[in-house]
């Protein structure tokens, strides 16, 4: 088989001849047709997440066929067209995920890869209407958007919301899934390209939340929204709190630009907002999220697409986040 492998901080990961794998009882082999990248990947490489302990196969989100399976695993799974569930061990608690969680590619060699082992509890049918590529854009970007929306922020049809960083992977699904639902939907970006390209996909509109009253003349524009779907953070955070509609949902799954300098109590208590973090996504949001595409037939939005031997240039080009949609690694 062949492994995309870190093998040393700050450095382009390198790619492998390995043994094919063998599984453990319970797990299955899956033979990848197609990976994707998430910002993980990229935070990992530079040294930017707990317990990194080279060498480790990075890449959390990949689509394939079953090709071996373990002495316990039901053998309907053999020869399966697959997705899989990157979340691992979330535990029962819906509100959140166990202390034993953990996310494929990192510390379980991950999906930059031709083979990669897996328990057979993560692995679902590949929806019929995607492609390999577009399956194995789904995952991880997918249940994150999936929970942030529904799970945390309960989007209703109806309703106004603002997604912050347009183009980005979460962002984008957080986009379409907004817009099949029947809610009106807005959107940042510092890019009127990705503002342009959101509105093809259903947006109302855009802002660049990098002028300085955005936030105002989307106040004035387009209304306060319900709900805020962000993950920058950073200085901005203080114009999404002001921003918010009374009684409206800020929901945070990321913090790209860092932490908040400063949050204005008096706003949060007096305009009765909720502020709530959300992290990926439990097997009960997977499947809710998986069913939620089929049923309203959503394409994820591949930006690009490399051979697995060129998955340094993309992780490189997420140091400026130039991409609308995701990155996909092919191994055909
Ligand atoms: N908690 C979880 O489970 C989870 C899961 C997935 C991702 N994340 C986190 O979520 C974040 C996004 O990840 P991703 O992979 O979806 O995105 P990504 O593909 O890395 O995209 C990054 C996007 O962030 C936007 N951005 C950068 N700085 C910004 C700012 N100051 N204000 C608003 N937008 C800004 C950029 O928009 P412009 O080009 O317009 O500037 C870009 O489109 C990362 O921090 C990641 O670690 C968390």
């Amino acid at each position: 088989m062949k492994a995309l492998t870190l093998k040393s901080l700050k450095a382009p990961l390198e790619l492998e001849d390995r043994p094919s794998l063998s599984p453990g009882p319970d797990e299955v082999i899956v033979q990848l047709k197609a990976a994707s990248l998430n910002r993980r990947d990229y935070w990992i490489t530079q040294g930017l997440y707990p317990g990194i302990e080279p060498p480790v196969v990075l890449g959390s989100d990949g689509a394939g066929v079953v090709f071996k399976i373990g002495s316990e695993v039901e053998n309907t799974w053999q020869d399966r067209e697959v997705i899989i569930d990157p979340g691992m061990d979330w535990g029962d608690n819906q509100s959140v995920h166990s202390d034993k969680f953990s996310i494929l590619g990192l510390p379980r060699d991950g999906t930059f890869a031709s083979e990669v082992a897996v328990s057979a509890s993560q692995l679902h049918a590949r929806p019929a209407h995607l492609s390999w590529q577009e399956a194995a854009a789904l995952p991880l970007a997918g249940v994150t958007a999936w929970r942030a929306v529904f799970s945390q922020g309960g989007l209703e049809a109806g309703e106004s919301v603002l997604i912050t960083g347009i183009g980005g992977g979460v962002a984008t699904f957080a986009l379409q899934f907004a817009v099949a639902t029947g809610a009106d939907v807005w959107v940042t970006s510092s890019s009127s390209q990705k503002i342009e390209r959101a509105i093809e996909l259903g947006a109302k509109g855009g802002f660049d939340y990098t002028s300085e009253d955005w936030a105002k003349r989307m106040g004035k524009e387009a209304g306060p929204p319900n709900l805020i779907i962000d993950s920058a953070g950073g200085t901005g955070y203080r114009s999404l709190v002001n921003l918010a509609a009374p009684g409206g949902r800020i929901v945070n799954y990321g913090a790209t630009a860092g932490r908040p300098e400063q949050l204005d109590l008096m706003k949060v208590f007096w305009k009765q907002l909720r502020l709530q973090g959300s992290t990926m996504g439990s097997p009960v949001d997977f499947v809710s999220m998986l069913k939620f595409v089929e049923e309203k037939q959503i394409v994820p939005v591949v930006d690009s697409v490399a051979q697995l031997a060129e998955g340094n240039n993309a992780l490189n080009q997420m140091k400026s986040s130039p991409q609308f949609g995701k990155y996909v690694l092919t191994m055909e």
